[in-house]
């Protein structure tokens, strides 16, 4: 009897420690979760344990562990060309084995509400177009005008990969998103587009126009930029976005909403680790 417990004690503490040994010399890469704003980092870097934090050029990162699991936040700024740099920042430094870039948007759906959230099955820049050419006096009409690069030859040629604008989420992030959906008590969550550009649009022909051509469910300013980053690294990609406010249906923009997305995102990088 002794000698059977005796023998299952050290059997169990060699498991444990080749468990550590194991953790220790295969460290983990993290997942780097982008966010522009204050309100859209701060809760999450709040409940990351053990924060070494970095900055390059005008960028911070946040580097530590959620419920166990190694995380990075990134501030990006605002913006396509800020988004970009970011990326590139976090995938040099960090090497991570995933990205996902979280925040506010705006609604074109008029279905959606205020709070819920939209995991980007797809993401697209909606800020590049090809004008007609209009003589001085003639005016100018954003609605006549035509999605730009689609109108080059296609090719098999890597600046083919530049040029293209829409992006496709990461199938076992979206799957680890899809997987909470229950657990979200503020809204509902949709897979949708996301659309994204420097632009915050408050013409709501114009929003109808997204809606309808692009199949936009959300506008913001970050998601495709960064997608298009991390599609030529290779390194997966997933955009979550709440509506912080829908002008197709009055909804009111709510900064409150940022801290529900970073709590969903953040488990979602967690069951994402969980995975493998
Ligand atoms: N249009 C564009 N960007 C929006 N954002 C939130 N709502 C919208 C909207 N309706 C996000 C952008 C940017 C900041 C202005 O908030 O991603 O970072």
């Amino acid at each position: 009897m002794f000698k059977t417990v005796f023998k299952s004690v050290v059997l169990s503490s060699a498991l444990i420690a080749a468990v550590q040994l194991h953790a220790a010399t295969t460290k983990q890469a993290p997942v780097v979760i982008q966010g522009a704003l204050d309100i859209e980092t701060d809760r999450m870097i709040s409940q990351l344990k053990g924060v070494k934090t970095k900055t390059y050029g005008g960028w911070q990162f946040w580097e530590g562990t959620y419920q166990g699991y190694p995380i990075v936040i990134s501030r990006t700024l605002m913006g396509m060309s800020n988004a970009a740099a970011a990326t590139t920042l976090a995938i040099e430094h960090y090497h991570p084995k995933a990205i996902i870039n979280q925040g506010t948007a705006g609604g074109h759906d008029p279905e959606l509400k205020v709070f819920d959230i939209v995991l980007g099955k797809e993401s697209e820049n909606i800020g590049a177009f090809i004008t007609d050419k209009k003589v001085l006096g003639e005016g100018s009409n954003s609605l006549t005008w035509h999605k730009s690069f689609n109108l080059l030859p296609k090719n098999n040629t890597p600046e083919e990969e530049i040029r293209h604008l829409r992006f496709e989420g990461d199938s076992k992030l979206l799957a680890a998103a899809n997987s909470l959906k229950s657990t979200y008590t503020q809204g509902k969550v949709v897979e949708g587009v996301i659309g994204s550009a420097d632009v915050w649009n408050n013409e709501l022909d114009r929003i109808q126009y997204f809606h309808q051509n692009y199949k936009t469910s959300v506008e913001e300013m970050e998601t495709a930029s960064a997608a298009q980053v991390a599609s030529l690294y290779k390194v997966p990609f997933l955009g979550i976005r709440v509506l912080s406010n829908n002008l197709t249906n009055n909804g009111n923009y709510n900064p409150g909403t940022g801290a529900a997305c970073q709590d969903y995102v953040l488990n979602v990088a967690k069951a994402y680790l969980a995975q493998k």
